[in-house]
């Protein structure tokens, strides 16, 4: 069993057994014996429990459990668009491919098949929970409610707001303000009515970003969040000409987050994705309200969008995890985030992206490794969706919600297993302190062997 420690550190919990009761909960942990079966032994002795009673998962050599990754900003709608963008940048983007895409989604048997992919997808990447963008349509957003509780993945369910109608597109807006926040509560009574105390899956309060939205919807669905305690996602500065665009719509705002703060959406229940180009006062504003950063580095990259300076926002004390922002980002994998969160962090170093004020020391500091790139994706999202007692690691009280990896090898007969492991080729002498960073530089969804979620089996590799 491997998870993180701290932000800088992995522990490796070897000849190891953990008990996971008919609730999904971890309910022991015994480790550090002299074999696998003595601590299976030991942990049914401490429970009480029969052997014939239990349903054992074993690693083979070579595999291991790691807690679930956690995508902090997805969108479901966008998931036919991975890897289409062109040489699109934020706002372009969003009239040309996004918008056109999610609009179609009103027809409830393609919403269905969109989204059952990408719940499918996901889980097959390792994603535990993740915090979903819908669209603005409210039965293919319940739609998506249905289906992640259905599969089994843990999510949060975003009904898209957006009722700005000189920015957002005639075929896909809603039609007022008050629509609009009628629309997000017939989205959260629908979650309460499958699973009423949002235990896998809660609603989101959305709205999708400021320009589409006016400071009568934002305020208005700040007053539902206070009522009700629901967590809130948007986007925050992730391109220049939306920075722009925001300072015009809104002038008597100092800055884009101040847009938000004014409005009372900068809750700690709240996660801002991309969060780039932030000033200093910005950060600060965040961080005083404990709100959230979701790093979304495929996407940043994609569409050109610049680079969010992680360790930055550490300095200041916000917490930070992993988005994967499908399809601004071309990949359903937070794997796949985490290795790119670790080259941006270098780009970061070399000096691109930085701010004129940032000095070497910081440049050099930028850097990110894999073991902190992993707190991002589980530790780091669970705080940011408010999970962190519940999920990310491997401790009494908390849920089991892991994935077993398994390395590729070379076989006796010389043959290469690459197509069932994946890009890895293991030879059996290296450190587990060797094997993590090439399942993060070199691995795939082949190398995610099995995922459950609260202790069912949600994906599985034949
Ligand atoms: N800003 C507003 N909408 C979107 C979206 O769908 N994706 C990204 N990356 N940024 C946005
Ligand atoms: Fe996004």
């Amino acid at each position: 069993f491997i998870h993180c420690k701290s932000v800088q550190e992995l522990e490796y919990i070897h000849n190891a057994a953990v008990a996971v009761d008919g609730n999904g909960k971890i309910v022991g942990i015994e480790r550090d014996h002299q074999d696998v079966e003595q601590a299976k032994g030991a942990l049914l002795k401490s429970l009480a429990w029969s052997a014939s009673d239990v349903e054992i998962h074993a690693c083979k050599p070579g595999q291991f459990f790691f807690p679930g990754f956690i995508d902090t900003h997805i969108h479901a709608s966008q998931y036919p668009n991975a890897g289409i963008f062109g040489k699109s940048t934020l706002l372009d983007w969003l009239e040309t491919y996004t918008f056109p895409l999610e609009s179609s989604l009103k027809d409830l048997a393609k919403a269905r098949r969109v989204y059952t992919a990408c719940v499918r997808r996901t889980l097959a990447h390792g994603t535990t929970m993740a915090s979903y963008f819908a669209t603005i349509d409210v039965d293919a957003t319940n739609l998506l409610a249905d289906i992640c509780l259905d599969l089994g993945q843990r999510a949060f369910i975003g009904r898209v707001c957006m009722d700005n109608h000189d920015i957002s597109p005639e075929y896909y807006r809603d039609e007022s303000t008050e629509k609009s926040l009628e629309a997000t509560l017939k989205t959260v009574e629908h979650i309460r009515s499958i699973d009423p105390t949002f235990d896998m899956v809660s609603p989101v309060l959305t709205p999708r970003f400021a320009p589409t939205c006016s400071a009568e919807l934002m305020t208005g669905l700040s007053v539902i969040q206070r009522d009700m305690g629901l967590p809130v996602q948007t986007h925050v500065s992730e391109n220049k000409k939306e920075i722009e665009l925001v300072a015009q719509l809104f002038p008597d705002s100092k800055s884009y987050t101040d847009v938000y703060d004014e409005c009372g959406l900068l809750t700690d229940r709240t996660i801002l994705a991309h969060a780039i180009h932030l000033s200093e006062e910005e950060a600060s504003t965040i961080a005083r309200r404990g709100s959230k950063v979701s790093h979304c580095p495929c996407s940043n990259s994609a569409l050109t969008s610049g680079v969010a300076r992680v360790r930055w926002l550490w300095d200041k004390g916000i917490d930070v995890g992993l988005g994967t922002d499908m399809s601004g980002g071309y990949s359903p994998s937070i794997l796949e985030a985490a290795r790119q969160a670790v080259l941006v962090s270098r780009h970061l170093a070399i000096g691109l992206g930085a701010s004129a004020e940032t000095t070497p020391e910081e440049l050099e500091r930028s850097q990110l490794m894999p073991e902190e790139v992993l707190y991002l994706g589980t530790r780091g999202g669970a705080r940011c969706v408010g999970l962190e007692k519940r999920v990310g690691g491997f401790e009494v009280g908390m849920d089991w919600d892991a994935q077993l990896i398994g390395l590729g090898s070379v076989d006796a007969a010389g043959m290469s297993e690459d197509d069932e492991h994946g890009n890895l080729e293991v030879f059996g002498w290296e450190k587990w302190e060797d094997i993590v960073p090439k399942w993060v530089y070199t691995g795939d969804d082949r190398n995610t062997k099995k995922v459950w979620v609260k202790g069912r089996l949600v994906h599985s590799r034949a």
